[in-house]
Parts: C-alpha cells; structure tokens; sequence
C-alpha cells in the first residue's frame, strides 16, 4: 500500500467506535504513525487517548488523503457537515456506514467528492474481516487502491459491481458473524440439552465453528463436499442433516428469510 501519501496529507477517522477502532489498529500495525491521523470522535475510548503523537479532537487538516467515515447511520446527517470544506477536491472519502447512500455522501460533501461506500465485517477487529468496496463516478483507479490498500489491513476485499449489491452484502457478510455468533450460542445450548456441562458445551461449538470456518477456507473443495465427507449413510451426521436441511424448516429456508430481513432493512436505512 502506498501509506507516502497518508504520511504527507494526513487521514481523517470521523467516529471512531468499534469499526473505527479495529480499522486504525490495522493501519497503525502497518506503520501509519499515529501523527498523520487526525480522530473525531465525542467519547474516545481509552486505547485512543494512550496514542501518543493522536491528533485527538483537534484541528482537521485542510486536504487530507483520506477521510474514514465511521459512525452510526443515524448520527450521519449531524455528523458530515464538519467534513464538507474538504469536499468537491482530492480528497477521497471513504466510508463504512450501513444504508447510507453514495447520493447522501454526494449532497452532503459536494457532487464532485471522490467518494469510495464500503461494508466490513467485524471479524476485521482480528484482521479476519470481508470488505466490499464500491466508488462513485469521481473515485480514481488511485482511490480505489488506497481503499484496498488500507481495508487489506483488516482482511479480505471484494469489489462490487453496483450500489445496490451492498443491501444484500450487508445482509451476507455486513451482519452475517452475528448469525455465526448465534450459531454458536443456539449448538452450544443444544449440547447442554444432551446432558454435557455449560463451559465444555460452549468449548466444543466455538472450536467447531472456527475449525470448520477455517477448514472451508483452506480446503480446495466446496462447503457442500466437505459436508459431504462428514456425512455416511445412515450416521450421526446424516440424522442431524436431515433436520437442518428440511426444506419447510432447516437453515435453508431459515437464512433465507434472516439474510432478506437484513437486505431490507439496509435497504430501507438508505
Ligand atoms: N460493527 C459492525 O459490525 C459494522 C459492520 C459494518 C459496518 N459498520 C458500520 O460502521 C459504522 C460504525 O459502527 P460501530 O459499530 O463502529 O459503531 P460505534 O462503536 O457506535 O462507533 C461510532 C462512533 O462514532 C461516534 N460518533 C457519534 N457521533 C459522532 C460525530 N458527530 N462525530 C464523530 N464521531 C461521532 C460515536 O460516539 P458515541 O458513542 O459517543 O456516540 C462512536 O464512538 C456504522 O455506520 C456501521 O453501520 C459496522
């Protein structure tokens, strides 16, 4: 990643909660120093205010590289208007925020913003996040690899094709380890109910999840064959699989209806 142009213009995080936070500790792990990011943020966490060298609720700079636009949707309007004088110019706006529009960005910073939408996961905490990316019609090939360049440091990215995919993205992989998450709750409470005591219950669905996670990840086969090798006629596996793949009432029809109440609920926040 070329971080020469961050280091001389400077980068701007607008909120830095939970997704600021993991993003910056990626950047500064890949030696961004702490002196050309400028932090706006009501409430800094501890972490941000031991950061020696953190510009810290200061000034913002004129013409930073970059601004990192990471707070709630629902603090965007009251939030963007302190951006707006590095608008309409070469700065490229970046920004994480869940169903707001690139037309939002567009009206509130000036139609001439290079403006870059993305939606990360949170697994990005661990550097282990997806992003996807998509940029309006002002965003350089340029831009687009100083996004990459930066979201790399927190995991995979992926580019869209259009806008309108990250309703159904966000729906995926936006608020998918949430699902994971209570995947992992709902197995381990299963267990419980089989007799086995709380915390190993809870030791085994966690490792099955990671490990499984981990194996698709790293195995040249597909998730449908590698449950296929699990699987034999008649076995332990096959039982549970007929419960969880039952067209009216298994995971299909299931995530189905989760991932399209997400897609519409993103949908509906933009
Ligand atoms: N977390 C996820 O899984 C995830 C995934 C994909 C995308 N995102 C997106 O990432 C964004 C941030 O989410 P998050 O989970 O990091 O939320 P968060 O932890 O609440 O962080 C948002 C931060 O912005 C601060 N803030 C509020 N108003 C501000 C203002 N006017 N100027 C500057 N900072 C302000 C908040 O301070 P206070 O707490 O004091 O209000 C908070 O520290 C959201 O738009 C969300 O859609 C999150």
């Amino acid at each position: 990643m070329n971080t020469e142009i961050i280091k001389q213009r400077g980068m701007v995080l607008l909120g830095c909660g939970k997704m600021g936070s993991a993003m910056l500790q990626g950047w500064l792990n890949t030696g961004i120093p702490t002196r050309a990011v400028w932090v706006q943020d009501p409430h800094p966490s501890e972490w941000l205010q031991g950061l020696d060298g953190l510009n810290l609720n200061a000034g913002l700079p004129e013409n930073p590289a970059i601004v990192l636009i990471a707070v709630k949707p629902q603090m965007m309007q009251s939030a963007l208007p302190v951006l707006r004088p590095m608008g309409n110019g070469s700065t490229l706006f970046l920004t994480v925020a869940a169903g707001t529009s690139i037309a939002t960005y567009e009206t509130a910073l000036g139609a001439q913003t290079p403006i870059i939408r993305a939606m990360p996961n949170t697994p990005a905490a661990i550097g282990q996040g997806i992003t996807t990316l998509i940029g309006n019609a002002n965003s350089t090939p340029a831009d687009m690899q100083l996004a990459e360049g930066l979201l790399a440091a927190v995991g995979q990215t992926v580019r869209l094709t259009s806008e309108a995919q990250i309703d159904a993205v966000t729906g995926v992989s936006g608020s998918g380890p949430a699902y994971v998450f209570h995947l992992i709750e709902t197995l381990a409470s299963a267990g419980v109910a089989q007799g086995l005591p709380k915390e190993l219950a809870m030791q085994l669905a966690k490792a099955t999840v990671a490990g499984a996670g981990a194996l698709a990840m790293a195995s040249d086969q597909t998730p449908g064959q590698l449950r296929e090798n699990v699987t034999s006629p008649n076995g332990t596996t096959a039982a549970a699989l007929q419960v969880l793949m039952d067209s009216e009432t298994g995971f299909p029809t299931l995530l189905n209806r989760a991932v399209s109440a997400a897609t519409k609920r993103s949908k509906e926040l933009g």
